[in-house]
């Protein structure tokens, strides 16, 4: 399916690792023009390795999106590059590295960062692209939230309770910007074997008792097959076929919404 995003330039925080690199990679892959921001300097050479394949023009850009003068910065780096932004998409994210259940095995202080990151980071990002995106009256975000942000999960409860502020801020944002025919959508993954994934397995594997503790493979495979009813693991491909999808003119009538990709794990009935 052609989505025509050629020509469109697409910006996507937390682009070096996990979802939002494979994201990344659709994207050019569409024919967008890319800007690659994430805190980890890795961000570099993973935009060096997708302008490569694909031939489109990749900048790329260290940044703590938590920093809302960092991230600023970034956004007027991006529009001196390409003098343009259609797209943000935001999946930068962060769990607690603890085991949250119960949720006094936190510290309050264990919710500064996690909250910080997670939503924050949208709410930057939309403070520092959106002044551009008005004026020429198109383009959309894409905010990352989790299936935990539907159900109070017990895992992370700060992770879980900073992803249903997200789902809130992206209601708020799609109805200031509707009139500028900007849209704003989150999206919503289940269970994706990423780095972030597997820090939430490490976090509940060192809480065990020896006997208890397993590989995260034998974690991973019993955990879906619990939690999805289609019995499989998402893929960040998964993630990023819906984001260039609600990017693209296809989704013209789709914003204000929170889009699982979750092997149906949440069904509000
Ligand atoms: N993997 C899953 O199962 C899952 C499930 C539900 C929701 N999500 C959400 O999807 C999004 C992507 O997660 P992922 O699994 O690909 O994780 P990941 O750890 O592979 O990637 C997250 C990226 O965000 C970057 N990042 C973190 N903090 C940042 C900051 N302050 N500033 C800029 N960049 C920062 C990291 O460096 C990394 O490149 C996250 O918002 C996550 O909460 C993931």
């Amino acid at each position: 399916m052609d989505l025509e995003l050629g020509g469109s330039v697409a910006v996507v925080i937390g682009g070096a690792s996990g979802i939002g690199l494979a994201i990344a990679r659709q994207f050019a892959r569409e024919g967008a023009d890319l800007a690659l921001l994430d805190i980890a300097p890795s961000v570099q050479a993973m935009a060096g390795e997708i302008r490569e394949q694909s031939g489109v023009s990749v900048h790329a850009c260290i940044v703590d999106a938590a920093e809302y003068d960092a991230m600023c910065r970034a956004a007027e780096e991006v529009l001196a590059t390409f003098g343009r932004c259609d797209h943000v998409v935001v999946p930068a994210g962060i769990g607690s590295g603890k085991f949250g259940f119960p949720f006094w095995n936190l510290t309050p202080a264990d919710w500064d960062r996690v909250l910080r990151v997670n939503i924050m980071a949208p709410v930057h990002a939309a403070h520092a692209f959106a002044p551009t995106m008005i004026q020429t009256r198109r383009g959309s975000f894409q905010f990352f939230a989790s299936v935990a942000a539907q159900i109070g999960s017990q895992t992370d409860p700060p992770y879980s309770a900073a992803k249903a502020a997200v789902v809130n801020f992206t209601q708020c944002a799609a109805k200031d910007l509707a009139r500028y025919q900007i849209r704003v959508n989150a999206i919503s993954p289940g269970m994706i074997k990423t780095p972030l994934n597997r820090s939430v397995w490490e976090a509940w594997n060192r809480q065990q008792p020896e006997a208890n503790r397993r590989s995260y493979d034998d974690w991973a495979e019993e955990k879906i097959r619990v939690v999805s009813p289609l019995g499989r693991w998402q893929t960040p491909e998964d993630v990023a076929a819906l984001s260039v999808f609600l990017a693209s003119d296809r989704a013209r009538n789709i914003t204000g919404q929170t889009l699982n990709v979750d092997g149906g794990q949440v069904m509000h009935s």
